[in-house]
């Protein structure tokens, strides 16, 4: 059994490579005698999660494993395997008793205050078991009371106990170098990871019983190349299998909800939901009454995002149009404004003003389309602006979103966004209440992690612009917050060709997204690339930009300048 102090010593390593999540695997980790202080190790380097039967989980435990997450900065999550959703099904596989002891172990979780995962072996691929997997599944969390449905299915693999039940792999299945061509290997779970044992470091979890695939005995002697001989390889390269966490199905259960939701908004107007706006009667002059009484925005993103005639703006989560029909003034004839909704009655009635709008303005610059914030049905790089009122704290996938609007927009076009923040992390208890969530409470993430995202993602100059209390719910505040931060995809060309900035102040200095420091009156060589940005809106104004001083290309400039 690997020890406490080989887990460490490991860890630390982990942390010097970058490595940023950690999952703990078996056997069953839960056997191990100190599991609750590796747990609590492992947490101090990155978000945790075990892969578990479940069958040891009790309620004493699931309290110490509480305890342990409440201390962390990391979160801790379980995932617990089970076969199937019917009992005599899951136990033919996993051993008489253990569907009991499994779905025990998950309760006590729950009440401990965790949301578990649970893992699926995908059967019905081989004619095994049920094939209505995610009814009956969903209808099992219901009745476990687990706060949000997490499913996370995998394709089987078939070697050990699998092969025997299923099937061997044919020899015809099997990956050869040109399996690879033009394929992301980041999707291999073997690309981005490495599993640790008490017999030293394997290529992954799959292989552990592979004398070929023992990669060294530390992490850094394992990052080499593994050859793939084994079949394995081959579900992984037809079926995407990665053992990482994924929130797939939650997203399911949340749109349905949100959608059955607004599609009663769209018809009958529901008043309290509405936030105080700050339109001015010419915003409105244009739009029918219709409009306003379901008008369920926190903000006014589109008078705040200083549009330009001739700009094209995507507005998602349109709901009745508010925000579209008053860009479409803004944008005028040479425009144009999108909407995104996936709620049908909420386009039904969008089109519907959509004809009174395009009769008072005299031009008709508006479209609604159905579809999801995470996946937006629009080319790349095709819009100048995103806006959306009070729609991504609703997503599931709030992250994707973020990816989907860096996509759609142009290098150098913007987002301005309001949206409902909380003051810290909104508890399990408050997120399963699927009306707190439409009602955009409980969906809310907090401001941080707004810009954690919108960051990491590559949107720069970011930046509040408005911030009021919007509710106090079960003492969390809520806030509502208009955000703004622009797209810019480093060039190819960006070089280093004598051009300096200088920071005009007020501020002694200041430092951009680049980590680049600009002391008030210095000179500073800047790259082509930061030249255009600071030229640009949001910094626009702020910097003298020196005319070309030096026609020679000195330096080449590097991957992370800007
Ligand atoms: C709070 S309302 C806001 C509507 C509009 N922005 C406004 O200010 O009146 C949220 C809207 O977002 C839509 N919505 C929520 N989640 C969505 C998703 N994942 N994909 C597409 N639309 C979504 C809903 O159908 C609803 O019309
Ligand atoms: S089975 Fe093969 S492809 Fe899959 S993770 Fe392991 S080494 Fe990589």
């Amino acid at each position: 059994m690997i020890t406490v102090d080989t887990i460490q010593w490991y860890l630390k390593e982990a942390a010097t490579l970058g490595v940023k999540e950690f999952y703990f695997t078996g056997g069953e980790p839960f056997l191990h005698p100190q599991i609750a202080d590796i747990l609590q190790e492992a947490l101090k380097y990155g978000p945790t999660t075990v892969l578990s039967n479940g069958t040891l989980i009790t309620d004493g435990l699931s309290q110490t494993l509480a305890q342990v997450s409440r201390i962390s900065k990391h979160k801790l999550e379980f995932r617990v395997s089970l076969e199937s959703f019917i009992e005599e099904e899951n136990d033919q596989i996993r051993g008489m008793g253990s569907f009991k002891r499994a779905t025990r172990g998950i309760q006590s979780l729950v009440h401990a205050g965790f949301n578990p995962i649970i893992t699926v072996a995908d059967w019905s691929k081989y004619g095994k078991f049920t094939k209505e997997m995610a009814e009956g599944f969903q209808s099992l969390e219901r009745s476990l009371n687990i706060p949000q449905l997490r499913l996370k299915k995998l394709p089987l693999v078939l070697l050990g106990r699998c092969a025997e039940f299923v099937r061997p792999y044919d020899e015809s299945e099997r990956v050869t170098e040109k399996c690879f061509d033009n394929y992301p290997m980041d999707n291999l779970q073997c690309a981005t990871s490495r599993i640790v044992t008490s017999k030293g470091v394997f290529v992954c979890p799959i292989l552990i019983a592979a004398p070929k695939a023992w990669m060294g005995w530390t992490l850094g002697e394992s990052l080499g190349s593994y050859t793939m001989e084994s079949p394995a390889c081959y579900t992984c390269r037809t079926s995407g299998l990665t053992c990482k966490n994924e929130y797939l199905e939650a997203k399911d259960i949340v749109r349905e909800s949100v959608n059955e939701f607004y599609a009663t908004a769209a018809i009958q107007p529901q008043k309290e939901l509405c936030c105080p706006s700050n339109y001015t009667p010419a915003d409105l002059s244009h739009i029918p009454p219709e409009v306003l009484n379901i008008s369920y925005g926190c903000g006014s993103p589109v008078t705040q995002a200083n549009i330009e005639p001739g700009e094209s703006v995507l507005d998602l989560g349109s709901g009745g149009g508010i925000d579209c029909f008053i860009a479409a003034k803004m944008v005028g004839e040479q425009g144009q404004v999108i909407g995104i909704d996936m709620t049908d009655e909420m386009l039904r009635n969008a089109n519907a003003s959509r004809e009174i709008v395009a009769r008072n303005l005299g031009f008709d610059n508006v479209r609604f389309m159905k579809g999801f914030l995470e996946e937006i049905p629009l080319a790349d790089e095709c819009v100048d602006l995103v806006t959306s009122n009070c729609v991504i704290n609703l997503s599931a996938q709030k992250e994707k979103v973020f990816l989907e609007i860096f996509r759609v927009l142009k290098t150098g076009g913007r987002f301005v966004i309001s949206d409902i923040v909380s003051d810290r992390e909104v508890p399990v208890s408050m997120k399963r209440d699927k009306i707190l969530w439409s009602e955009c409470i409980s969906g809310a993430i907090t401001e941080t992690e707004v810009f954690n995202i919108t960051k990491k993602i590559g949107f720069y100059g970011l930046e509040i612009i408005n911030r009021s209390l919007y509710k106090e719910v079960n003492g969390f505040k809520f806030y509502s917050v208009t955000a703004r931060g622009y797209k810019y995809m480093k060039s190819p060309e960006c070089k280093y060709t004598g051009q300096y900035a200088i920071y005009k102040g007020p501020f002694s200095s200041i430092s951009d997204d680049d980590d680049h420091t600009y002391p008030m009156g210095i000179p500073i060589e800047i790259c082509t690339d930061t030249a255009w940005k600071l030229s640009n809106p949001p910094y626009k104004g702020m910097f003298l930009i020196s005319n070309l001083q030096n026609t020679d290309v000195k330096i080449s400039c590097g991957s992370k300048c800007c």
